[in-house]
């Protein structure tokens, strides 16, 4: 087992109260995660008592977690392995109430000794947060606790206000951590690396030099087991509002003092304050065809399953510039880019036919896949005769490093930092009320939903909304396989 390099972990043994337990998140990810952390020596102990509404016992509600594990994890699940996390693993159903709950926690803090500290994740949609919140002050566990809050946190502004205000009745701010994963990706923070640690690129990564931004999410997914969720989401609230709009905080985010948590949410709530209000004359919203007729959706849903936003941030930087943000279910690929256009030179000295600038502007292109991908496209002249140009590319995949390796999944590097204390990688009240606050006028009066086919690229609207320019997806040129090279 490879050694743990210190301070990665947590000092004291964890127990962790999973709340939502049965759900989809906690079945593909926290469970595996949990698993992967604490049998790879990551805490010095744990337990992980899991509550969800579901009338189960701890056996069935230990096959599940198995099941989950066998169908979700990416590591190979060993007898031993197995055997031994089972007996970490509890279960209490919601309606036992806050004594069972306690009852729980002291078992397996009898266990696990006196010096250890509770993690509550709660993996429930936003209408369920505040009762379990409650829940927990009831059973008196939030001494010696952090709770992890999952995205999205509230559904508007004024219910974000709200949630934040009663959360604060009973946890302080230290002890709270609102995730949002896409921040606990590597390829996340190497934006910060690569925009920081260079001379090269931050001289001309402003509204002087850059054309536009797209940040691009397209899933082929559909909603799984998830259409209760979903219908109360939708893509909006689901993936921009969270995940897109943290990414773009990190890619246009003025340089942080330093790599701490107060600098970073400072510099990252600047961009959000800076960002002007949406206008649902700027958004279109699709849904897929077949989307109505699925179990547990409604047949007149107006729920979108796909949007794509123009936004603004108005600040010394990026005036003027628009950033497009995509993401949606169905989709025909699944992808998750950042791609920066550059403005274009003038182009008069070629000759026409010379095909310049035919091929879209100059790019940087980030690759969010779970090594870190870029590119940067350009043009360069034609072997041979004249002057005909071609759109050529440099590219860099952190898998050719060789140092990709075993990388910690974005929810286990995010669990592991609450665990910790850590809150660079999580997001504040403050950043979160001021995205809701930008999105109102577009969640009061929302666009029509527009029909799309299953496999596309969404509505055919989506070119209006970027026009003149293009989608960079799907991209024109495959990524370069190194290894094919001079084969
Ligand atoms: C989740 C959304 O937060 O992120 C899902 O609720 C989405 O709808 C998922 O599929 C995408 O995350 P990832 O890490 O698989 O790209």
């Amino acid at each position: 087992m490879a050694k743990i390099p210190p301070g990665v972990g947590p000092r004291f043994p964890q127990v962790v109260l999973l709340f939502g337990a049965t759900g989809d998140l906690a079945r593909r990810k926290l469970l595996p995660g949990l698993h992967h952390l604490s049998s790879t020596g990551f805490m010095p102990g744990c337990r992980i008592i899991g509550v969800s509404l579901d009338e189960i016992d701890i056996e069935t509600f230990r096959a599940l977690a198995r099941q989950a594990l066998e169908e979700f994890s990416t590591r190979k699940l060993t007898e031993d392995d197995w055997a031994a996390f089972a007996q970490r693993l509890d279960y209490v159903p919601l309606s036992s109430g806050a004594g069972a709950l306690r009852a729980a926690v002291e078992r397996a803090e009898r266990d696990l000794g006196a010096d250890s500290r509770r993690l509550h994740y709660l993996s429930v949609p936003p209408s369920a947060a505040l009762a379990a919140v409650r829940l927990l002050g009831e059973a008196g566990l939030v001494e010696r606790s952090r709770i992890v809050m999952e995205k999205p946190f509230g559904t508007d502004l004024a219910s974000a206000v709200s949630l934040n205000a009663q959360l604060h009745q009973v946890f302080a701010e230290d002890q709270i951590f609102r995730i949002d994963h896409f921040l606990g990706k590597e390829p996340a923070q190497n934006i910060l690396a690569f925009r920081f640690a260079n001379g090269l690129f931050e001289p001309i990564w402003n509204r002087n030099f850059i054309d536009h931004v797209q940040i691009d999410v397209p899933e082929t997914l559909g909603l799984g087991k998830r259409a209760g969720f979903y219908e109360q989401t939708g893509a909006y609230r689901d993936m921009v509002v969270t995940h897109l709009f943290q990414i773009l905080a990190f890619m246009a985010m003025e340089p942080p003092t330093a790599l701490a948590p107060a600098p970073i949410s400072e510099e990252k709530n600047k961009v959000f304050r800076s960002m002007l209000p949406l206008q649902p004359a700027d958004v279109v919203r699709g849904q897929y065809t077949g989307y109505r007729a699925e179990p547990g959706v409604d047949p007149e849903s107006e729920t979108e399953t796909f949007i794509a936003v123009k936004c603004f941030i108005d600040n010394w930087r990026w005036a003027g510039v628009p950033f497009y943000l995509r993401t949606g279910k169905r989709l025909a690929e699944g992808k998750r880019i950042i791609s920066i256009a550059f403005r274009e030179p003038p182009k008069s000295m070629f000759p026409a036919g010379s095909g310049v600038g035919a091929q879209g502007p100059d790019h940087l292109t980030f690759d969010l896949a779970d090594a870190s991908k870029m590119s940067l496209s350009f043009y360069g002249k034609r072997p041979g005769p004249g002057m005909r140009l071609d759109k050529l590319s440099l590219q860099f995949a952190m898998h050719d490093t060789g140092l990709a390796g075993e990388v910690l999944e974005a929810y286990e590097r995010l669990i592991l930092d609450a665990m910790r204390g850590d809150h660079t990688l999580f997001t504040t009240a403050e950043g979160i009320e001021r995205l809701w606050q930008v999105s109102t006028a577009l969640l009061e009066a929302p666009p029509p939903v527009r029909l799309y086919e299953p496999g596309s690229w969404g509505p055919k609207s989506i070119h209006q909304l970027i026009a003149p320019q293009a989608w960079r997806l799907p991209f024109e040129r495959a990524w370069r396989d190194p290894n094919s090279l001079g084969s």
